[in-house]
C-alpha cells in the first residue's frame, strides 16, 4: 500500500512538532509549505536526517511551492500570526484571514481531494473561511480546537485528582474562544463523575467542591493564554499538534473515534450554517456524523453565548474581506 500523504501549511511552532510526530509514527509522507524561503527546506532537512536514529522511512519535503502538496490526503493549516500576550484569539482576525484565503486557494488548486484540519486562529472563523474558499465538502473541512480544549480540561482534572488522565474523559464544545464550554457535567474517570470524586475528596464540602470545579474549568478556558504569556512570543504548540494528530489518526486508521471537532452544523444543536466545536464520529469519510447530545439548561445557555460570539466573528470577518 502506497504510504498517505500530509501536507502541513505553515511551518512554524506547531508545523514542526507536526511534522516530527506525522514522521515518529509513520502517518505517511509529509510537505511542509511555508512562504519563507529556506525554514521549511531546512527543518524538513534537518528532521529527515534523524531517520536513522528514530528509525522512519517517510519521504520529507520542505517547499514554498503549492504544487508539491498535490496528491495529499491530508492538509494541517498552522499558517498566520499566533497571540502575543494581552491578545485574545480574536484580534489574530484580519491578519489571519488573508493568510488563510490564500492557503485555501492553493489547497483548493492542488490537494482537492484531501481532508483539511484547520488549526490558525481564531479558529471558528479560520475554518470557515477555508471550507468556503474551497467548496470542499463539509465532512472533509474542519477545525482543531475541541480535542486540545478537552486535553487541557483532562489534564487539570488528573492532576486535581491525582489519577491518570488515561482515565480521564471530559469535553469541551463550543467556540475555541473564551466562551468555550466544558461539559462538567459528563466529565468522568473510568466513568464515575468527577462531581463525585471531588465530593469524596472534599468530604461533601458542595461549595468546595463547585469552587474547585469552577477553577478547572476557567483554567480551561484561559489555558491558550496561560502559556502565551508564559512564553512571551508565541503560544502553545505541543498540545495543538499532538490534538491535530490525533484527528489524522482517527481519519486514516478509520477508528470512528468520537471527538470534540470543529465542525459545520446544518440545523444540528439549532445552529444553522456556522463552525462550531461538537462531538463528531471521526473516520476514513472525515466526519461521519454529529452527534447530538442532549445539553442540559446551563450547558445549552452557555453553548448558545458561544455560538453567538462565533457569529459575530464570521460577520466581523465577512466585513473585512
Ligand atoms: N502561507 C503559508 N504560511 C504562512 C503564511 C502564508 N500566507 N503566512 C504566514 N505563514 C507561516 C509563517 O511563516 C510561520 O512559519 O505560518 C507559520 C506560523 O508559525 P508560528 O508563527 O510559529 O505560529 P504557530 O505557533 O505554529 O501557530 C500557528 O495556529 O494555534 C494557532 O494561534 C495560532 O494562528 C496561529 C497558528
Amino acid at each position: 500500500m502506497a504510504r498517505k500523504k500530509i501536507a502541513l501549511i505553515g511551518g512554524g511552532q506547531i508545523g514542526g512538532v507536526l511534522a516530527q510526530l506525522c514522521a515518529l509514527r509513520e502517518l505517511g509522507d509529509v510537505v511542509m509549505f511555508d512562504i519563507v524561503e529556506g525554514m521549511p527546506q531546512g527543518k524538513m532537512l534537518d528532521l529527515a536526517e534523524a531517520n536513522r536514529v528514530d528509525g522512519f522511512d517517510a519521504d520529507l519535503k520542505g517547499t514554498s511551492d503549492y504544487k508539491d502538496i498535490a496528491g495529499s490526503d491530508v492538509v494541517i493549516v498552522t499558517a498566520g500570526l499566533p497571540r502575543k500576550p494581552g491578545m485574545s484569539r480574536d484580534d489574530l482576525l484580519s491578519t489571519n484571514a488573508k493568510i488563510m484565503k490564500q492557503v485555501s486557494e492553493g489547497i483548493k488548486q492542488y490537494a482537492p481531494n484531501a481532508f483539511v484540519i484547520v488549526i490558525s486562529n481564531p479558529l471558528d472563523a479560520m475554518v470557515t473561511l477555508c471550507q468556503r474558499i474551497t467548496g470542499f465538502p463539509k465532512e472533509r473541512v474542519m477545525g482543531m480546537a475541541g480535542v486540545l480544549d478537552s486535553a487541557r480540561f483532562s489534564c487539570f482534572i488528573a492532576w486535581e485528582l491525582g489519577v491518570s488522565v488515561k482515565d480521564v474523559n471530559a469535553m469541551v464544545l463550543g467556540g475555541h474562544g473564551d466562551t468555550m464550554v466544558p461539559i462538567k457535567r459528563y466529565a468522568n474517570v473510568n466513568g464515575i463523575p468527577v462531581y463525585e470524586l471531588l465530593k469524596k475528596k472534599y468530604n461533601g464540602d458542595m461549595r468546595k467542591v463547585e469552587e474547585v470545579m469552577t477553577a478547572m474549568v476557567e483554567r480551561t478556558k484561559g489555558a491558550g493564554g496561560e502559556v502565551v504569556k508564559l512564553l512571551g512570543n508565541g503560544s502553545a504548540f505541543y498540545s495543538p499538534a499532538s490534538s491535530a494528530i490525533a484527528m489524522v489518526e482517527a481519519i486514516l486508521g478509520d477508528q470512528k473515534r468520537l471527538l470534540p471537532v470543529c465542525a459545520l452544523l446544518e440545523g444540528e444543536y439549532g445552529v444553522n450554517g456556522f463552525y462550531v466545536g461538537v462531538p463528531v464520529v471521526l473516520g476514513s469519510k472525515g466526519i461521519e456524523s454529529i452527534v447530538q447530545m442532549d445539553l442540559d439548561a446551563e450547558e445549552q445557555k452557555l453553548f448558545d453565548i458561544s455560538c453567538n460570539a462565533v457569529k459575530e466573528l464570521v460577520e466581523a470577518m465577512d466585513k473585512l474581506l
